[in-house]
Protein backbone atom coordinates (compact mmCIF):
# COMPACT_ATOMS: atom_id res chain seq x y z
CA UNK A 1 0.00 0.00 0.00
CA UNK A 2 2.73 2.42 0.89
CA UNK A 3 4.20 1.66 -2.65
CA UNK A 4 1.10 2.03 -4.42
CA UNK A 5 0.64 5.67 -2.72
CA UNK A 6 4.30 6.92 -3.32
CA UNK A 7 4.26 5.99 -6.82
CA UNK A 8 1.10 8.13 -7.25
CA UNK A 9 2.36 10.92 -5.24
CA UNK A 10 5.76 10.82 -7.26
CA UNK A 11 3.84 10.58 -10.88
CA UNK A 12 1.70 13.71 -9.76
CA UNK A 13 4.87 15.03 -9.53
CA UNK A 14 5.69 18.25 -7.38
CA UNK A 15 2.18 19.34 -6.72
CA UNK A 16 0.42 19.11 -3.46
CA UNK A 17 -1.51 16.49 -3.24
CA UNK A 18 -3.94 16.22 -0.19
CA UNK A 19 -5.55 13.29 0.01
CA UNK A 20 -9.13 13.83 1.49
CA UNK A 21 -9.28 10.08 3.34
CA UNK A 22 -5.93 9.18 3.72
CA UNK A 23 -6.07 5.57 4.40
CA UNK A 24 -3.70 4.11 2.08
CA UNK A 25 -6.65 3.22 -0.30
CA UNK A 26 -9.00 5.00 -2.78
CA UNK A 27 -6.62 7.76 -4.08
CA UNK A 28 -8.60 7.37 -7.10
CA UNK A 29 -12.44 6.07 -7.47
CA UNK A 30 -13.01 2.70 -7.27
CA UNK A 31 -13.60 0.08 -9.86
CA UNK A 32 -15.05 -3.34 -9.87
CA UNK A 33 -18.67 -5.22 -9.16
CA UNK A 34 -21.43 -5.42 -6.91
CA UNK A 35 -24.37 -7.39 -7.97
CA UNK A 36 -26.83 -5.54 -6.60
CA UNK A 37 -28.61 -4.18 -9.58
CA UNK A 38 -28.94 -7.40 -11.38
CA UNK A 39 -29.53 -9.59 -8.39
CA UNK A 40 -30.57 -6.96 -5.83
CA UNK A 41 -30.77 -9.03 -2.42
CA UNK A 42 -30.69 -12.05 -3.56
CA UNK A 43 -27.57 -13.47 -4.89
CA UNK A 44 -25.86 -16.44 -4.21
CA UNK A 45 -22.62 -18.23 -3.53
CA UNK A 46 -23.16 -19.06 -7.36
CA UNK A 47 -23.49 -16.24 -8.36
CA UNK A 48 -21.13 -14.63 -6.68
CA UNK A 49 -18.69 -17.17 -7.88
CA UNK A 50 -19.85 -16.86 -11.33
CA UNK A 51 -19.78 -12.74 -11.12
CA UNK A 52 -15.88 -12.77 -9.78
CA UNK A 53 -14.69 -15.40 -12.29
CA UNK A 54 -16.35 -13.37 -15.04
CA UNK A 55 -14.59 -10.10 -14.20
CA UNK A 56 -11.46 -11.62 -14.33
CA UNK A 57 -12.06 -13.79 -18.10
CA UNK A 58 -13.62 -11.26 -19.73
CA UNK A 59 -10.72 -9.26 -19.46
CA UNK A 60 -12.14 -6.54 -17.21
CA UNK A 61 -10.06 -6.69 -14.32
CA UNK A 62 -7.33 -6.51 -16.20
CA UNK A 63 -8.44 -3.20 -17.27
CA UNK A 64 -8.64 -2.14 -13.38
CA UNK A 65 -11.92 -3.44 -12.26
CA UNK A 66 -10.71 -5.46 -9.20
CA UNK A 67 -12.91 -4.66 -6.24
CA UNK A 68 -15.39 -7.69 -6.30
CA UNK A 69 -18.20 -6.64 -3.78
CA UNK A 70 -21.19 -7.82 -1.40
CA UNK A 71 -24.31 -6.40 -1.49
CA UNK A 72 -27.53 -7.01 0.87
CA UNK A 73 -28.69 -10.04 1.28
CA UNK A 74 -25.41 -12.10 2.86
CA UNK A 75 -26.02 -11.13 6.35
CA UNK A 76 -27.78 -13.50 8.62
CA UNK A 77 -30.93 -12.39 10.69
CA UNK A 78 -28.78 -12.52 14.33
CA UNK A 79 -24.97 -12.17 15.39
CA UNK A 80 -23.12 -15.47 16.27
CA UNK A 81 -22.51 -16.62 20.05
CA UNK A 82 -20.09 -14.21 20.52
CA UNK A 83 -21.88 -11.09 18.93
CA UNK A 84 -19.97 -11.16 15.85
CA UNK A 85 -21.65 -10.50 12.70
CA UNK A 86 -22.34 -13.81 10.15
CA UNK A 87 -23.43 -14.66 7.63
CA UNK A 88 -27.11 -16.49 5.82
CA UNK A 89 -25.32 -20.14 5.20
CA UNK A 90 -28.66 -20.86 2.94
CA UNK A 91 -26.95 -17.52 0.66
CA UNK A 92 -23.29 -18.27 1.10
CA UNK A 93 -22.72 -22.09 2.24
CA UNK A 94 -19.06 -21.51 1.81
CA UNK A 95 -19.05 -18.86 4.31
CA UNK A 96 -18.01 -15.27 3.55
CA UNK A 97 -14.20 -15.91 4.55
CA UNK A 98 -14.50 -19.03 2.06
CA UNK A 99 -15.56 -16.04 -0.36
CA UNK A 100 -13.19 -13.71 0.09
CA UNK A 101 -10.35 -16.31 -0.61
CA UNK A 102 -12.26 -17.26 -3.49
CA UNK A 103 -12.02 -13.58 -4.69
CA UNK A 104 -7.89 -12.73 -3.63
CA UNK A 105 -7.38 -16.14 -5.38
CA UNK A 106 -8.37 -14.43 -8.50
CA UNK A 107 -6.41 -11.67 -8.02
CA UNK A 108 -9.12 -9.24 -7.51
CA UNK A 109 -9.99 -7.38 -4.09
CA UNK A 110 -12.63 -7.92 -1.68
CA UNK A 111 -15.61 -5.75 -0.76
CA UNK A 112 -18.06 -6.42 2.18
CA UNK A 113 -21.36 -4.62 2.80
CA UNK A 114 -23.01 -4.02 5.98
CA UNK A 115 -25.15 -0.89 7.50
CA UNK A 116 -24.86 1.85 9.80
CA UNK A 117 -28.49 0.73 11.32
CA UNK A 118 -30.37 -1.51 13.69
CA UNK A 119 -30.92 -3.24 10.99
CA UNK A 120 -29.77 -3.70 7.48
CA UNK A 121 -31.58 -3.16 4.33
CA UNK A 122 -33.47 -5.14 3.03
CA UNK A 123 -37.18 -5.96 1.25
CA UNK A 124 -37.99 -8.17 4.39
CA UNK A 125 -40.35 -5.86 6.24
CA UNK A 126 -42.37 -7.64 9.58
CA UNK A 127 -39.95 -8.69 12.06
CA UNK A 128 -37.20 -10.79 10.25
CA UNK A 129 -34.33 -8.49 9.30
CA UNK A 130 -30.85 -8.70 8.46
CA UNK A 131 -27.99 -7.52 11.05
CA UNK A 132 -26.62 -3.89 11.03
CA UNK A 133 -23.72 -2.48 12.10
CA UNK A 134 -24.60 0.52 14.36
CA UNK A 135 -23.33 0.09 18.08
CA UNK A 136 -21.00 -2.50 16.88
CA UNK A 137 -18.94 -0.94 14.45
CA UNK A 138 -15.51 -1.56 16.56
CA UNK A 139 -16.24 -5.62 16.33
CA UNK A 140 -17.41 -5.73 12.99
CA UNK A 141 -14.86 -3.62 11.47
CA UNK A 142 -12.67 -6.09 12.72
CA UNK A 143 -14.68 -9.14 11.46
CA UNK A 144 -14.34 -7.60 8.24
CA UNK A 145 -10.60 -7.11 8.46
CA UNK A 146 -10.28 -10.74 9.60
CA UNK A 147 -11.99 -11.89 6.66
CA UNK A 148 -9.79 -10.01 4.12
CA UNK A 149 -11.69 -6.88 3.40
CA UNK A 150 -10.39 -4.55 1.20
CA UNK A 151 -13.61 -2.14 0.67
CA UNK A 152 -16.62 -1.99 2.63
CA UNK A 153 -19.81 -0.13 1.33
CA UNK A 154 -22.10 0.86 4.31
CA UNK A 155 -25.57 1.49 3.78
CA UNK A 156 -27.77 3.59 5.68
CA UNK A 157 -31.30 1.70 6.37
CA UNK A 158 -32.64 1.78 9.79
CA UNK A 159 -30.16 4.55 11.21
CA UNK A 160 -33.22 6.43 13.13
CA UNK A 161 -34.56 3.75 14.89
CA UNK A 162 -36.05 0.01 14.22
CA UNK A 163 -39.18 0.79 11.78
CA UNK A 164 -37.61 3.83 10.00
CA UNK A 165 -36.51 1.89 7.23
CA UNK A 166 -35.60 4.75 4.59
CA UNK A 167 -35.41 8.10 5.92
CA UNK A 168 -34.19 11.20 3.52
CA UNK A 169 -34.61 13.09 6.34
CA UNK A 170 -33.28 12.08 9.37
CA UNK A 171 -33.49 14.09 12.44
CA UNK A 172 -29.86 12.69 13.77
CA UNK A 173 -26.54 13.56 12.85
CA UNK A 174 -26.05 10.59 9.96
CA UNK A 175 -22.42 11.79 9.42
CA UNK A 176 -21.43 10.54 13.19
CA UNK A 177 -22.25 7.25 12.35
CA UNK A 178 -20.28 7.50 9.55
CA UNK A 179 -16.94 8.61 11.67
CA UNK A 180 -17.42 5.82 14.40
CA UNK A 181 -17.37 3.71 11.10
CA UNK A 182 -14.11 5.51 9.62
CA UNK A 183 -12.17 5.37 12.82
CA UNK A 184 -13.10 1.92 13.05
CA UNK A 185 -12.09 0.46 10.31
CA UNK A 186 -8.96 2.93 10.94
CA UNK A 187 -8.26 0.76 14.09
CA UNK A 188 -8.06 -2.75 12.16
CA UNK A 189 -4.96 -1.11 10.75
CA UNK A 190 -5.75 -3.06 7.52
CA UNK A 191 -6.51 -0.47 4.56
CA UNK A 192 -9.69 -0.91 4.20
CA UNK A 193 -11.73 1.55 1.19
CA UNK A 194 -14.85 3.18 2.57
CA UNK A 195 -17.45 3.78 0.42
CA UNK A 196 -20.22 5.83 2.34
CA UNK A 197 -23.91 5.00 1.16
CA UNK A 198 -26.14 7.28 3.50
CA UNK A 199 -27.73 8.06 -0.41
CA UNK A 200 -26.81 12.12 0.19
CA UNK A 201 -29.72 13.05 2.52
CA UNK A 202 -27.06 14.77 4.91
CA UNK A 203 -24.86 16.04 1.96
CA UNK A 204 -22.08 14.40 2.68
CA UNK A 205 -19.74 15.99 0.04
CA UNK A 206 -19.55 18.72 2.86
CA UNK A 207 -18.72 16.83 5.59
CA UNK A 208 -15.39 18.07 7.10
CA UNK A 209 -12.66 18.42 4.83
CA UNK A 210 -14.78 15.22 2.64
CA UNK A 211 -12.57 13.06 5.13
CA UNK A 212 -15.12 10.82 6.35
CA UNK A 213 -15.15 8.29 3.51
CA UNK A 214 -13.10 7.51 0.47
CA UNK A 215 -16.29 8.05 -1.39
CA UNK A 216 -19.85 9.32 -0.32
CA UNK A 217 -23.08 8.41 -2.25
CA UNK A 218 -25.15 11.29 -3.32
CA UNK A 219 -28.30 10.35 -4.19
CA UNK A 220 -30.83 7.73 -4.39
CA UNK A 221 -30.42 4.86 -5.98
CA UNK A 222 -29.87 4.88 -9.65
CA UNK A 223 -32.53 1.99 -10.13
CA UNK A 224 -33.47 -0.76 -10.80
CA UNK A 225 -34.69 -0.74 -12.51
CA UNK A 226 -32.59 1.72 -14.78
CA UNK A 227 -34.11 4.85 -16.58
CA UNK A 228 -32.83 7.94 -18.06
CA UNK A 229 -35.19 9.89 -15.52
CA UNK A 230 -33.25 8.66 -12.68
CA UNK A 231 -29.59 9.73 -14.90
CA UNK A 232 -31.14 13.05 -15.04
CA UNK A 233 -32.14 13.39 -11.51
CA UNK A 234 -28.51 12.24 -10.49
CA UNK A 235 -26.75 14.56 -12.73
CA UNK A 236 -28.66 17.69 -11.62
CA UNK A 237 -28.14 16.74 -7.91
CA UNK A 238 -23.90 16.41 -8.95
CA UNK A 239 -24.01 20.18 -9.76
CA UNK A 240 -23.30 21.61 -6.94
CA UNK A 241 -20.96 19.33 -5.31
CA UNK A 242 -18.23 18.38 -8.03
CA UNK A 243 -15.40 20.46 -6.97
CA UNK A 244 -15.70 17.90 -3.64
CA UNK A 245 -14.59 15.72 -5.19
CA UNK A 246 -10.18 14.89 -4.96
CA UNK A 247 -7.58 12.21 -4.71
CA UNK A 248 -8.99 9.89 -1.57
CA UNK A 249 -12.51 11.21 -1.71
CA UNK A 250 -15.04 11.15 -4.27
CA UNK A 251 -18.87 12.15 -5.03
CA UNK A 252 -20.25 8.55 -5.46
CA UNK A 253 -23.25 8.86 -8.12
CA UNK A 254 -24.05 4.96 -7.79
CA UNK A 255 -23.62 1.64 -9.17
CA UNK A 256 -23.62 1.27 -13.33
CA UNK A 257 -26.76 0.61 -14.85
CA UNK A 258 -24.49 -0.26 -18.37
CA UNK A 259 -25.83 -4.04 -19.54
CA UNK A 260 -29.04 -3.54 -17.68
CA UNK A 261 -32.73 -2.47 -19.07
CA UNK A 262 -34.08 0.33 -19.53
CA UNK A 263 -31.30 2.39 -20.90
CA UNK A 264 -30.45 2.56 -24.48
CA UNK A 265 -26.91 1.96 -25.80
CA UNK A 266 -26.19 5.52 -26.22
CA UNK A 267 -28.18 6.15 -22.94
CA UNK A 268 -25.49 3.78 -21.16
CA UNK A 269 -22.74 5.15 -22.88
CA UNK A 270 -23.71 8.70 -21.94
CA UNK A 271 -24.45 7.32 -18.24
CA UNK A 272 -20.67 5.36 -18.01
CA UNK A 273 -18.71 9.09 -19.82
CA UNK A 274 -20.54 11.22 -17.17
CA UNK A 275 -19.46 8.53 -14.22
CA UNK A 276 -15.95 8.17 -15.86
CA UNK A 277 -15.63 12.01 -16.03
CA UNK A 278 -16.99 12.99 -12.49
CA UNK A 279 -14.96 10.68 -10.78
CA UNK A 280 -17.64 8.41 -9.16
CA UNK A 281 -16.47 5.30 -8.45
CA UNK A 282 -17.54 2.41 -11.99
CA UNK A 283 -18.75 -0.44 -10.39
CA UNK A 284 -20.58 -2.40 -12.57
CA UNK A 285 -23.77 -4.19 -11.94
CA UNK A 286 -25.55 -6.27 -14.51
CA UNK A 287 -25.32 -10.08 -15.35
CA UNK A 288 -21.81 -10.80 -16.17
CA UNK A 289 -23.28 -14.51 -17.69
CA UNK A 290 -23.56 -13.61 -20.93
CA UNK A 291 -23.07 -9.48 -21.77
CA UNK A 292 -23.40 -8.08 -24.78
CA UNK A 293 -20.61 -7.14 -27.13
CA UNK A 294 -22.21 -3.72 -26.49
CA UNK A 295 -22.11 -3.88 -22.69
CA UNK A 296 -18.42 -4.94 -23.10
CA UNK A 297 -17.26 -2.24 -25.65
CA UNK A 298 -18.54 0.59 -23.23
CA UNK A 299 -17.14 -1.01 -20.09
CA UNK A 300 -14.13 -1.99 -21.72
CA UNK A 301 -13.36 1.84 -23.32
CA UNK A 302 -9.54 2.40 -21.85
CA UNK A 303 -9.78 6.02 -22.85
CA UNK A 304 -12.84 6.53 -20.56
CA UNK A 305 -11.65 4.50 -18.04
CA UNK A 306 -8.36 6.93 -17.94
CA UNK A 307 -10.32 9.79 -17.14
CA UNK A 308 -11.94 7.97 -14.24
CA UNK A 309 -8.30 7.00 -12.94
CA UNK A 310 -6.79 10.15 -13.89
CA UNK A 311 -4.35 11.00 -11.33
CA UNK A 312 -5.28 14.56 -10.55
CA UNK A 313 -8.76 13.33 -8.88
CA UNK A 314 -10.91 16.23 -10.16
CA UNK A 315 -14.36 16.12 -11.40
CA UNK A 316 -15.82 17.52 -14.46
CA UNK A 317 -18.21 20.96 -13.86
CA UNK A 318 -21.40 22.30 -14.64
CA UNK A 319 -20.37 24.83 -17.68
CA UNK A 320 -23.92 25.58 -19.42
CA UNK A 321 -27.25 23.79 -20.04
CA UNK A 322 -29.46 24.72 -23.24
CA UNK A 323 -32.56 23.60 -21.96
CA UNK A 324 -33.58 20.92 -23.49
CA UNK A 325 -31.28 20.59 -25.90
CA UNK A 326 -27.69 19.69 -24.32
CA UNK A 327 -25.59 19.79 -21.02
CA UNK A 328 -21.69 21.34 -21.57
CA UNK A 329 -19.71 20.16 -18.97
CA UNK A 330 -15.54 20.04 -18.65
CA UNK A 331 -12.80 19.20 -16.17
CA UNK A 332 -9.19 19.54 -15.66
CA UNK A 333 -6.62 16.09 -16.28
CA UNK A 334 -3.55 15.70 -14.76
CA UNK A 335 -1.26 16.42 -18.02
CA UNK A 336 -2.86 19.82 -18.30
CA UNK A 337 -5.49 18.68 -20.91
CA UNK A 338 -9.42 19.27 -20.56
CA UNK A 339 -11.94 17.04 -21.08
CA UNK A 340 -15.86 17.92 -22.09
CA UNK A 341 -18.81 15.75 -21.74
CA UNK A 342 -21.85 17.11 -23.53
CA UNK A 343 -24.96 15.24 -23.42
CA UNK A 344 -27.75 15.38 -25.69
CA UNK A 345 -31.40 15.95 -23.77
CA UNK A 346 -32.75 15.69 -27.21
CA UNK A 347 -35.21 12.67 -27.52
CA UNK A 348 -33.92 12.10 -31.34
CA UNK A 349 -30.62 11.92 -33.20
CA UNK A 350 -29.31 15.14 -34.01
CA UNK A 351 -26.71 17.09 -35.24
CA UNK A 352 -25.03 19.05 -32.37
CA UNK A 353 -22.93 22.31 -31.95
CA UNK A 354 -20.60 22.68 -29.21
CA UNK A 355 -19.41 26.13 -28.57
CA UNK A 356 -15.56 26.05 -26.94
CA UNK A 357 -16.62 29.39 -26.08
CA UNK A 358 -18.94 27.15 -23.42
CA UNK A 359 -15.35 25.44 -21.53
CA UNK A 360 -13.44 28.85 -21.81
CA UNK A 361 -11.54 28.66 -25.30
CA UNK A 362 -11.38 29.35 -28.85
CA UNK A 363 -9.75 26.64 -30.31
CA UNK A 364 -8.45 23.68 -29.03
CA UNK A 365 -6.61 20.08 -30.57
CA UNK A 366 -8.99 17.16 -29.54
CA UNK A 367 -9.83 13.60 -30.18
CA UNK A 368 -12.76 12.22 -29.70
CA UNK A 369 -12.88 9.83 -26.19
CA UNK A 370 -15.66 7.35 -27.45
CA UNK A 371 -13.79 6.46 -30.63
CA UNK A 372 -10.36 7.10 -30.14
CA UNK A 373 -10.72 9.55 -33.52
CA UNK A 374 -8.52 12.30 -33.55
CA UNK A 375 -10.05 15.20 -34.81
CA UNK A 376 -7.33 17.78 -35.18
CA UNK A 377 -7.53 21.53 -33.93
CA UNK A 378 -11.20 22.88 -33.33
CA UNK A 379 -11.79 26.21 -34.13
CA UNK A 380 -15.07 27.89 -32.11
CA UNK A 381 -16.68 24.91 -32.12
CA UNK A 382 -17.34 21.24 -33.18
CA UNK A 383 -20.50 20.16 -35.13
CA UNK A 384 -21.49 16.52 -35.01
CA UNK A 385 -24.52 13.61 -35.23
CA UNK A 386 -25.12 12.65 -32.02
CA UNK A 387 -27.50 9.98 -31.19
CA UNK A 388 -30.41 10.47 -28.66
CA UNK A 389 -29.54 11.30 -25.33
CA UNK A 390 -25.84 10.23 -26.63
CA UNK A 391 -23.06 12.55 -25.39
CA UNK A 392 -19.82 14.09 -27.43
CA UNK A 393 -16.69 13.45 -24.96
CA UNK A 394 -13.49 15.06 -25.92
CA UNK A 395 -9.89 15.43 -24.82
CA UNK A 396 -8.79 18.64 -25.67
CA UNK A 397 -5.26 19.68 -25.40
CA UNK A 398 -3.27 23.22 -26.32
CA UNK A 399 -6.43 25.13 -25.50
CA UNK A 400 -6.68 28.82 -26.21
CA UNK A 401 -8.44 30.59 -23.85
CA UNK A 402 -11.14 33.04 -24.85
CA UNK A 403 -11.91 35.99 -23.46
CA UNK A 404 -14.52 36.01 -20.65
CA UNK A 405 -17.37 38.12 -20.97
CA UNK A 406 -18.19 41.03 -18.16
CA UNK A 407 -21.44 41.36 -17.04
CA UNK A 408 -23.63 44.37 -15.75
CA UNK A 409 -25.53 43.36 -12.71
CA UNK A 410 -28.86 43.82 -11.35
CA UNK A 411 -29.87 42.63 -8.04
CA UNK A 412 -33.19 40.97 -7.79
CA UNK A 413 -34.04 43.03 -4.84
CA UNK A 414 -33.88 46.22 -6.96
CA UNK A 415 -36.59 44.59 -9.43
CA UNK A 416 -40.53 45.16 -9.50
CA UNK A 417 -41.99 42.30 -7.49
CA UNK A 418 -45.72 41.05 -8.26
CA UNK A 419 -48.01 38.25 -7.50
CA UNK A 420 -46.66 37.02 -4.17
CA UNK A 421 -42.64 37.53 -4.77
CA UNK A 422 -41.32 38.36 -1.98
CA UNK A 423 -37.57 39.33 -0.86
CA UNK A 424 -35.69 36.65 1.75
CA UNK A 425 -32.80 37.60 4.00
CA UNK A 426 -30.48 34.79 3.27
CA UNK A 427 -27.69 36.58 5.65
CA UNK A 428 -26.51 39.88 6.80
CA UNK A 429 -24.92 40.62 3.14
CA UNK A 430 -27.13 38.83 0.68
CA UNK A 431 -30.79 38.79 0.23
CA UNK A 432 -32.92 37.17 -2.45
CA UNK A 433 -36.31 37.37 -4.44
CA UNK A 434 -38.67 33.99 -3.62
CA UNK A 435 -41.45 32.61 -4.11
CA UNK A 436 -41.62 33.67 -8.06
CA UNK A 437 -43.67 31.54 -9.92
CA UNK A 438 -47.16 29.97 -9.02
CA UNK A 439 -48.64 33.98 -9.88
CA UNK A 440 -45.47 35.41 -8.64
CA UNK A 441 -43.49 37.77 -11.18
CA UNK A 442 -40.07 39.13 -10.63
CA UNK A 443 -39.17 42.50 -13.90
CA UNK A 444 -35.91 44.09 -13.96
CA UNK A 445 -36.12 47.39 -15.61
CA UNK A 446 -33.61 49.87 -16.75
CA UNK A 447 -31.88 47.04 -18.11
CA UNK A 448 -28.51 48.17 -20.70
CA UNK A 449 -29.00 46.43 -24.26
CA UNK A 450 -25.65 48.37 -25.09
CA UNK A 451 -25.29 50.18 -28.35
CA UNK A 452 -27.07 47.53 -30.66
CA UNK A 453 -29.63 45.29 -28.51
CA UNK A 454 -30.29 41.76 -29.85
CA UNK A 455 -29.21 38.60 -28.20
CA UNK A 456 -27.56 39.04 -25.02
CA UNK A 457 -25.87 36.35 -22.48
CA UNK A 458 -27.10 36.93 -19.36
CA UNK A 459 -25.66 35.48 -16.53
CA UNK A 460 -28.06 34.54 -12.94
CA UNK A 461 -27.21 33.78 -9.52
CA UNK A 462 -29.71 31.62 -7.64
CA UNK A 463 -30.47 29.37 -5.18
CA UNK A 464 -32.63 26.88 -5.64
CA UNK A 465 -32.55 24.17 -2.61
CA UNK A 466 -35.15 22.56 -4.17
CA UNK A 467 -33.56 18.57 -3.48
CA UNK A 468 -35.43 15.68 -4.61
CA UNK A 469 -34.66 11.88 -3.73
CA UNK A 470 -37.74 11.04 -6.43
CA UNK A 471 -38.27 11.84 -10.12
CA UNK A 472 -40.42 14.48 -10.54
CA UNK A 473 -40.66 16.90 -14.21
CA UNK A 474 -38.04 18.57 -13.18
CA UNK A 475 -35.69 16.20 -10.38
CA UNK A 476 -33.32 18.47 -8.56
CA UNK A 477 -34.19 21.25 -10.92
CA UNK A 478 -36.80 24.27 -11.03
CA UNK A 479 -37.63 26.23 -14.58
CA UNK A 480 -37.61 29.78 -14.97
CA UNK A 481 -39.58 31.48 -17.67
CA UNK A 482 -37.87 34.59 -18.84
CA UNK A 483 -39.23 37.04 -20.74
CA UNK A 484 -37.27 39.92 -22.42
CA UNK A 485 -39.03 43.57 -23.15
CA UNK A 486 -42.34 41.29 -23.04
CA UNK A 487 -42.02 39.10 -25.71
CA UNK A 488 -42.34 34.79 -25.58
CA UNK A 489 -41.03 33.46 -22.13
CA UNK A 490 -38.42 30.86 -22.90
CA UNK A 491 -37.75 28.04 -20.89
CA UNK A 492 -34.66 27.93 -18.43
CA UNK A 493 -34.06 24.76 -16.53
CA UNK A 494 -32.03 25.91 -13.05
CA UNK A 495 -30.60 22.77 -11.40
CA UNK A 496 -29.78 23.16 -7.60
CA UNK A 497 -27.34 25.21 -6.33
CA UNK A 498 -27.10 23.16 -2.65
CA UNK A 499 -29.15 20.64 -0.84
CA UNK A 500 -30.18 24.02 1.68
CA UNK A 501 -31.34 27.22 0.64
CA UNK A 502 -28.63 29.81 1.50
CA UNK A 503 -25.90 28.43 -0.95
CA UNK A 504 -25.59 30.70 -4.73
CA UNK A 505 -25.26 29.18 -7.97
CA UNK A 506 -23.14 31.55 -9.74
CA UNK A 507 -23.03 32.47 -13.40
CA UNK A 508 -25.99 30.46 -14.64
CA UNK A 509 -25.59 31.55 -18.82
CA UNK A 510 -28.52 31.47 -21.31
CA UNK A 511 -28.56 33.98 -24.66
CA UNK A 512 -31.64 35.55 -24.96
CA UNK A 513 -32.90 37.67 -28.06
CA UNK A 514 -34.99 40.75 -28.23
CA UNK A 515 -33.04 43.13 -26.23
CA UNK A 516 -33.33 47.01 -27.45
CA UNK A 517 -30.25 49.37 -28.14
CA UNK A 518 -30.11 51.62 -25.15
CA UNK A 519 -31.13 51.08 -21.09
CA UNK A 520 -35.25 50.68 -21.28
CA UNK A 521 -35.19 46.97 -21.53
CA UNK A 522 -37.20 45.47 -19.13
CA UNK A 523 -36.41 41.02 -17.54
CA UNK A 524 -39.65 39.29 -16.47
CA UNK A 525 -38.98 36.00 -14.74
CA UNK A 526 -41.75 34.30 -13.98
CA UNK A 527 -43.05 29.87 -13.86
CA UNK A 528 -46.61 29.72 -14.85
CA UNK A 529 -47.16 26.32 -13.00
CA UNK A 530 -44.31 25.68 -9.94
CA UNK A 531 -41.76 28.38 -8.34
CA UNK A 532 -38.45 29.03 -9.96
CA UNK A 533 -35.46 29.20 -7.68
CA UNK A 534 -34.84 32.50 -5.75
CA UNK A 535 -33.22 35.11 -7.70
CA UNK A 536 -29.86 37.07 -6.13
CA UNK A 537 -28.62 38.70 -9.47
CA UNK A 538 -28.41 38.54 -13.29
CA UNK A 539 -26.05 40.13 -15.26
CA UNK A 540 -26.28 41.35 -18.75
CA UNK A 541 -22.97 40.89 -20.86
CA UNK A 542 -22.03 44.53 -22.26
C1 LIG B 1 -38.75 6.27 14.25
O1 LIG B 1 -38.28 7.45 13.61
C2 LIG B 1 -39.26 8.08 12.83
C3 LIG B 1 -38.56 9.23 12.11
O2 LIG B 1 -37.98 10.13 13.01
C4 LIG B 1 -40.40 8.56 13.72
O3 LIG B 1 -41.41 9.16 12.93
C5 LIG B 1 -40.98 7.36 14.43
O4 LIG B 1 -41.96 7.79 15.37
C6 LIG B 1 -39.90 6.62 15.19
N1 LIG B 1 -40.45 5.39 15.73
C7 LIG B 1 -40.16 4.98 16.96
C8 LIG B 1 -40.76 3.69 17.36
O5 LIG B 1 -39.42 5.61 17.71
C1 LIG C 1 -38.44 13.68 -24.29
O1 LIG C 1 -39.57 12.87 -24.08
C2 LIG C 1 -40.11 12.96 -22.76
C3 LIG C 1 -41.18 11.90 -22.61
O2 LIG C 1 -42.14 12.07 -23.61
C4 LIG C 1 -40.62 14.36 -22.53
O3 LIG C 1 -41.13 14.49 -21.22
C5 LIG C 1 -39.45 15.34 -22.70
O4 LIG C 1 -39.92 16.65 -22.58
C6 LIG C 1 -38.78 15.14 -24.06
N1 LIG C 1 -37.56 15.93 -24.07
C7 LIG C 1 -37.26 16.78 -25.02
C8 LIG C 1 -35.97 17.50 -24.85
O5 LIG C 1 -37.97 17.00 -25.98
C1 LIG D 1 -24.11 34.92 2.68
O1 LIG D 1 -24.48 33.89 1.75
C2 LIG D 1 -23.73 33.89 0.56
C3 LIG D 1 -24.34 32.84 -0.36
O2 LIG D 1 -24.19 31.58 0.17
C4 LIG D 1 -22.26 33.62 0.87
O3 LIG D 1 -21.51 33.66 -0.32
C5 LIG D 1 -21.77 34.67 1.83
O4 LIG D 1 -20.45 34.34 2.23
C6 LIG D 1 -22.66 34.76 3.06
N1 LIG D 1 -22.23 35.88 3.87
C7 LIG D 1 -22.23 35.86 5.19
C8 LIG D 1 -21.82 37.12 5.86
O5 LIG D 1 -22.52 34.85 5.82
Amino acid sequence: MFWRSLEILVSLSLSSVVLALNNGVGVTPAMGYNPYNAFLCTTTEAQYHAAAQSLVSLGLSALGYHYFNLDCGWQSTARDSAGKITWDPKILPSGVPALGTFVHNLGLKFGVYSDLGIFACDFVGGTAHYVGSLGHETSDAATFASWGADLAKIDNCYAVNSTDFVDFNPPISIEAHYITMRDAFAATGRPILFSACEWGVQDPARWPGSSVANSWRISNDIGPPASWDNLFRIINQVVPITQFAGPGGFNDLDMLEVGNSGLTAAEQQTHFAFWAAAKSPLIISTDLTNPSAQTLSILKNTRIIALNQDALGKSISFKRRYTNDHDVWSGPLADGSTVAVVINWENASRSLTFNLADIGFSSATATDLITGTSLGKLTTSYTTTVAAHGSIVLKLAAGVAVASPTFTYYAATSGTLAGGAATRAVNSSVSVVGFVGNGGTLTLSGVDGGTAGGTKLLAFDYINGDLTFTNTACSNCRNTFVSVNGGAAVQVQMPISAQSWDILLSGYLVSLPGFKAGKTNTITLSNPSAFAPDFYRVGVAV
